[in-house]
């Protein structure tokens, strides 16, 4: 297999921090790596694999001899950068919204629809966090008993807003309590004790751009059909780290939630939870940190004809960002499409 010169473009961010540390953890042999970031946090000293790392400032031609640059630097960033390292024959793998709905760009969860990524034309994108937690669980469903309408309800920690909106609860939270002041920066109502139903701006139908982000990215990623009635709330809840969701799902097919448990149990990156008489159900506080995309409380769905409804929790930085973008990168290898 060959080897790769990578970068990560975004090193100081929150979610550059989490791809710095799982690079190491998946274990992704390269031949040279390199930390870039804004001017604000160039010449940061980075500790990687018992190595002391300079942080630089991305400029064009930090990309020369790069193979795979793995990026969490926001959408700008992206689309400054995209061009630059595409024409030095450089992958990358973005992590912001820029291009996922473009179609020359695979949108891709590893392990679910690998084999999208063999159609990339230099840039891959990394699908927003709240959709990327249900494709591990929804793939083999869909496989089995075929998606026929879709409603998700999620409940997202502040770190999806990144390390400004962690130090913004962690204060508000303080101030709250001391009974002093507070104005909000990163939301647009206080986030301690709290929960706002907006996440991103509103758009035309109501909806705002992360319940669509789920509506669109989940049908490119499953290959679902274009009109398959799929219908998002976002809300941002005073957690400081991973997203929940509460899950109704309408299949073609008759379905038990016994099957379902037992096609959970024995799929890529699922853990199921789910024995409410002893209070087994997964929550965040089970799934910040680690990999799985913990799943419980399946049951049949009164709503709908052959329909369940399931609780689904994960780290938003690891599988909702950091841990899938390696992934990426690790099956990229793999496949040599570098
Ligand atoms: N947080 C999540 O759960 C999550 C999930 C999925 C996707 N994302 C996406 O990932 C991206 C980063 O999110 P984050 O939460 O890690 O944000 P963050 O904590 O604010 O970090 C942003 C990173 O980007 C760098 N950066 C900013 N402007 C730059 C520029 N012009 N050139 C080079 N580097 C630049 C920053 O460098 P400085 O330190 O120099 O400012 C920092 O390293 C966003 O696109 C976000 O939408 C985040």
């Amino acid at each position: 297999m060959r080897k790769p010169n990578i970068a990560i473009l975004g090193a100081t961010g929150v979610v550059g921090r989490e791809i710095t540390k799982i690079v190491d953890e998946l274990g992704i042999e390269f031949n040279e790596i390199k930390f870039l970031s804004s001017a604000k946090s160039a010449g940061t000293k980075l500790e990687f694999q018992g190595k002391t790392y300079t942080v630089e400032e991305a400029k064009p031609e930090s990309f020369d001899g790069v193979n795979i640059v793995l990026a969490s630097a926001g959408g700008s960033t992206s689309q400054k950068f995209a061009p630059e390292i595409v024409k030095r024959g450089g992958v990358l793998i973005d992590n912001s919204s820029a291009f996922r709905m473009e179609k020359d760009v695979p949108l891709v969860i590893a392990y679910v629809n690998d084999e999208d990524l063999k159609k990339h034309k230099g840039i891959i994108s990394n699908p927003n966090c709240s959709t990327s937690q249900l494709m591990l669980v929804l793939k083999p469903l869909n496989d089995k008993f075929k998606i026929k309408r879709l409603i998700v309800s999620t409940y997202q920690a502040v770190s999806g807003a990144g390390l400004a909106a962690i130090k913004e609860l962690k204060a508000d939270t303080e101030a709250n309590l001391k009974g002093e002041k507070f104005e909000n920066i990163c939301f647009k109502k206080p986030i301690s004790f709290n929960v706002i139903p907006q996440i991103d701006v509103f758009c035309e139908n109501g909806y705002t751009k992360e319940e669509m982000k789920v509506v669109n990215e989940t049908k490119k990623i499953l290959h679902l059909d274009a009109d398959t009635p799929i219908s998002c709330t976002a809300a941002r809840v005073p957690v400081f780290n991973g997203h929940s969701e509460a899950v109704d799902i309408e299949f073609e097919q008759s379905v038990q939630p016994d099957e379902v448990r037992k096609i959970l149990e024995s799929s890529f990156g699922v853990k199921v939870i789910d024995n409410p008489e002893n209070f087994d159900y997964p929550t965040t506080r089970d799934a910040s940190g680690v990999d799985p995309v913990f799943v419980g409380r399946i049951r049949k769905n009164l709503a709908f004809k052959n329909g369940i409804s399931l609780w689904c929790v994960a780290d938003n930085l690891r599988i909702g960002a950091a841990l899938n973008t390696v992934r990426i990168c690790q099956k990229i290898i793999e496949m040599d499409l570098f």
